[in-house]
């Protein structure tokens, strides 16, 4: 339809995805083999049996818990370069032309791996895609928020130096949601922002599993600018007014959302109560290898789900530029 490839076309950003999470089955079982890595009894055996399983998550918890050990596979740089270097250009052949991605240190160094292999083998990736493809990348550093907040400080004190050589661009919350209350990271974002560099970008994961006061939280004392999901902000009038009167962007991800049983359907996520509340956001694809979905059809499913205007689309692509980590020069290009 004219629609559909309006959107195909359109320029697109992302600023929600896990670079984890584009570890397709293929490349999983690939890099599992070519690292003589053995994965834990009740694993799926083949593709078809993995992909199977990623239909089937319970909830947050129940994706996590296969996604931490499907990293397990990730060793050398080598790796790192070639997950990342697949999510880019297979996005790319979808019009996205803007990425702010995240990752989990803390999923690899727990391990036993190098921060310096991590680093260096995303970093091949996106330089890479930024040569070649002209995307522009940003790399967000998540911590877990099921790990002690100890832990959590000592990874940022050890990824400072990646973020004064301007290869980290943010901070970022992740992980379970439900009994990890935003505030326990308080130390953290103030760490970040008595030593990482000036114009870095805060942001949490909020609003997912958990309600409202998660969001609040996160805004009041991690004093982020932008929150990860926040989908449940909805449910409280006075968070939208602050999300709307701060420029808070939400980074919405409604295919994860339903493969994670955060709603039914695609149609409950309350695309047209940001629309009309003024708050920006932007439509991403979370983990896309594990919830059936990169950024278009991401894009696609909203479209199906709402039938949205073309002006409706222009609003949602201005603000997904607008609130983008790039220069004024970059973001004229792509708006
Ligand atoms: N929520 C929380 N933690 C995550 C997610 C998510 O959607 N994806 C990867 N880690
Ligand atoms: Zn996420």
């Amino acid at each position: 339809s004219t629609m559909e490839s309006f959107l195909r076309e359109l320029p697109k950003c992302e600023h929600h995805v896990h670079l984890e999470g584009t570890l397709e089955p293929e490349l999983l079982f690939k890099l599992a083999s070519r690292n003589n890595v053995k994965l834990p009894k009740g694993y799926p055996k083949t593709v078809e049996e993995l992909s199977y399983r990623y239909e089937h998550f319970k909830d947050l918890q129940d994706f996590l818990d296969l996604y931490y050990v499907g990293m397990s596979v990730l060793q050398k740089e080598q790796d790192f370069e070639d997950l990342a270097w697949e999510y880019l250009n297979r996005a790319h052949s979808e019009g996205l032309e803007h990425v702010e991605c995240f990752f989990d240190p803390q999923g690899h160094t727990e391990r036993g791996i190098g921060m310096d292999v991590v680093i260096h083998g995303f970093r091949n990736a996106l330089t890479r895609a930024e040569k070649e493809l002209g995307i522009s990348t940003k790399l967000i550093m998540c911590l877990l928020k099921h790990l002690p907040v100890a832990n959590s400080l000592q990874t940022m004190k050890d990824f400072k130096p990646y973020y004064q050589k301007g290869w980290i661009h943010g901070l970022g919350l992740d992980s379970t949601e439900i009994g990890n209350l935003p505030e326990k990271f308080t130390e953290c974002y103030k760490y970040g922002r008595e030593n990482y560099p000036e114009g870095s970008l805060y942001t949490s994961h909020a609003g997912e599993e958990g309600g409202p006061e998660y969001v609040e939280q996160a805004l009041k004392y991690l004093k982020v600018s932008r929150i990860d999901h926040g989908i449940h902000s909805v449910e409280d009038p006075v968070i939208m007014k602050t999300l709307a009167e701060r420029d808070v962007l939400l980074t919405v991800c409604p295919l994860s959302n339903k493969r994670l049983q955060v709603v039914d359907d695609v149609s409950e996520e309350p695309i047209r109560e940001l629309l009309e509340s003024g708050v920006p956001f932007s439509i991403n694809s979370d983990d896309p290898a594990y919830f059936g979905g990169y950024i278009l059809d991401n894009y696609l499913a909203v479209q199906n789900a709402f039938n949205l205007s073309v002006e409706n689309w222009i609003t949602i692509a201005r603000n997904s530029v607008r609130c983008s980590v790039i220069d004024d020069s970059r973001k004229k290009d792509l708006y």
